[in-house]
């Protein structure tokens, strides 16, 4: 109960959609390189087209650079974030690049491209809790909307990769 309860607020927080007793949110595409993300020509449950990479790969540097100012300047963020920006401007930089390539690589948009640390590696000692994973998953959301990527879209086809337990599992509470 109380996971379903999580899983359809977490999926709300993409797109509202109401969650019924029976429903089952439909996936978005398979694939892709990290654990199962996007992917290419899926179709989600209410019949969106998903492929990430030809609709949106070319915009993934702008977005992961929208996600990173958030996330810095975000409260519930920013002190995770700190060491970071006072690293200075070419520290910030060359974090939204190795960000881009891993976004690129788990959306199977890119294959090796990524060269950082793993995520159990670059999120240890952070103690990030479900509900601020949840929240940063939010705020992904949030910069794909504003940028006019269609609710349902959000849904479909970037959040499954995000909400995979699997995936989430690496980052919370390391
Ligand atoms: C969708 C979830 C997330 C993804 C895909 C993600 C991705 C990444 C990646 C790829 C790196 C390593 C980059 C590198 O070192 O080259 C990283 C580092 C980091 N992440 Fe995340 N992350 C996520 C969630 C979060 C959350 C929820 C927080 C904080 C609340 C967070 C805070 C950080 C911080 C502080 C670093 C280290 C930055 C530094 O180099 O100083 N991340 N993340």
């Amino acid at each position: 109960m109380a996971l379903k309860f999580l899983s359809c607020a977490l999926f709300a927080a993409f797109v509202a959609v109401g969650c019924g007793d029976d429903s089952t949110s439909g996936g978005g595409g398979t694939g892709g390189a990290t654990g199962g993300a996007g992917g290419e020509g899926g179709t989600g449950g209410s019949g969106v087209q998903c492929d990430v990479c030809t609709d949106y790969g070319a915009a993934v540097p702008a977005a992961v650079d929208e996600i990173v100012n958030r996330a810095a300047t975000d409260p519930q963020f920013e002190a995770d974030f700190a060491p970071l920006v006072m690293a200075g401007d070419a520290a910030v930089t060359a974090f939204k690049a190795s960000l881009t390539a891993f976004v690129s690589d788990a959306y199977g948009c890119t294959t090796g491209t990524y060269e950082g640390p793993s995520m159990v590696e670059a999120h240890t000692g952070l103690d990030i809790t479900q509900e601020e994973y949840d929240a940063f998953v939010g705020l992904i959301a949030g910069v794909l909307a504003d940028a006019g990527v269609p609710d349902d879209y959000i849904g479909e086809c970037f959040a499954p990769a995000l909400t995979d337990p699997t995936f989430a599992a690496d980052f919370i509470g390391k």
